[in-house]
């Protein structure tokens, strides 16, 4: 007989009153690891809060488990790896059609294939082509879990996004006690409630958001710029969208992504953008590195070399966007950035008071290993009463999930 813990049957119960996941599809994915039967389980609990359930196995998996039993409980056809194509769809795209992905248990085998990019069946295919979360709950021997790669490539996983809900330690199945066994099914389940709900947080809203650095034309081949990749600006806008903002995102090159994207190269033009779409937005978000002048006179002849040794450009000022769409005092939420290279938090607390935004992210360019170009980021949030928040050293990814929960909490 199946034992449950008191804790686990009460959740059961609650989960009965969830209303969060009706209607919601949920794509399960379950390898080759014996917790497989334990997904049952999770499947009964999905069914019961009235989500749609679709399972995709991979080859291994149906070792553990069979593909008639999960069929009976999720009440839809199991995907697995066969190329009887009854649809003109490809199966791994149409999976993608799913609210969230839950790979459970998941094998230090699929970890790894996951963080390497290889799609070598179809539940990796599914995961390598899905855009909402993924949630990995591994579930291994202690010694596998361990293991530096599987560690380092569970660790490049989340830095990408994935949600991880990490093994218990306890009795495990090859008859040892340690770190691997999977989180029980009510955990799971959980889990995928609170992503749920955090990924929707940002529902109905509609966030306009810059980036990149603005390219200020002299002639028609050469430009001023600065050194801003425009990452943070595209993090912010994936996860945005992710979260379920409506996304415009104004930038200074094209950028791929589930969102409108207008590209404006100039300041002038970002000004423009901007200052249109202020009224249709609850939130901007200045992450682009605006360049404060450009060439008095573009010259619509590529200049020529002459035969002296210097070159003059007269400058003039280019338009605050930040501080005029501030000084307008609309309803619109107004976030700027701040990239400075020493007394950052004195700069900061300046910079605030004197553009009037509502919150501004300041980050610290003298460092070689986060801000412009990097990957990575560490950046202090003001508010207009001059609260500060410090978010430690992360992916721009996760930076950027934390400042929209930040600012719209
Ligand atoms: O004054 P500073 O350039 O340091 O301010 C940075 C913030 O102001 C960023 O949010 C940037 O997008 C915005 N900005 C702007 N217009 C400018 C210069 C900067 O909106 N001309």
């Amino acid at each position: 007989m199946l034992y449950l813990k008191p804790e686990f049957v009460t959740s059961i119960l609650l989960s009965y009153n969830d209303t969060m996941l009706k209607g919601k599809n949920i794509l399960i994915g379950i390898t080759g690891g014996i917790a497989a039967y334990k997904i049952c389980t999770l499947i009964r609990l999905y069914k019961k809060s009235g989500a749609n359930v679709r399972v995709v196995v991979t080859p291994n998996a149906l070792n553990f488990v069979t593909k008639l039993t999960l069929q009976s409980l999720s009440q839809n056809e199991v995907f697995s790896d066969c190329f009887e194509i009854n649809d003109y769809k490809p199966e791994h795209i149409a999976l993608t059609e799913s609210d969230i992905f839950i790979i459970a248990p998941a094998s230090a085998n699929t970890i790894g294939k996951l963080a390497n990019g290889i799609c070598d069946n179809l539940l990796l295919s599914t995961a390598c082509a899905f855009k909402k979360p993924i949630l990995i709950v591994p579930a291994m021997n202690t010694n596998m879990w361990e293991n530096p790669f599987v560690q380092d490539n569970l660790e490049k996983l989340k830095n990408c996004g994935f949600h991880i809900l990490e093994p218990d330690s306890g009795f495990l199945a090859c008859g040892t006690n340690g770190t691997g066994r999977m989180r029980e099914p009510d955990e799971i389940y959980d889990k995928s409630v609170e992503i749920l709900t955090k990924n929707n947080f940002l529902s109905g809203k509609k966030i306009l958001i810059t980036a990149g650095g603005t390219k200020e034309k002299i002639d028609p081949v050469r430009y001023i710029t600065n050194a801003s990749s425009g990452k943070m600006g595209i993090a912010l806008a994936r996860n945005a969208q992710q979260m379920g903002a409506e996304v415009t995102l104004v930038s200074t090159f094209n950028a791929d992504g589930d969102f409108e994207n207008i590209v404006t190269p100039t300041a002038q033009e970002m000004e423009t953008t901007v200052k249109s779409k202020l009224n249709e937005v609850d939130c901007v978000i200045m992450a682009a590195a605006v360049s404060d002048f450009r060439v008095k006179e573009y010259s619509s002849q590529k200049i020529k070399k002459t035969s002296s040794d210097t070159m003059t450009l007269e400058l003039v000022k280019n338009p605050d966007i930040l501080k005029e769409i501030s000084d307008l005092k609309t309803n619109t939420k107004i976030i700027g950035f701040c990239a400075e290279s020493e007394n950052l938090i004195e700069n900061a607390k300046e910079k605030i008071k004197a553009k009037g935004c509502d919150f501004l992210i300041a980050n610290d360019i003298s460092r070689k290993d986060i801000g412009f170009n990097s990957d990575e980021n560490e950046v202090y949030i003001l508010d207009k009463a001059l609260n500060i928040k410090k978010l430690d050293k992360d992916t721009k990814n996760n930076i950027a999930k934390r400042i929209l929960e930040e600012i719209f909490e």
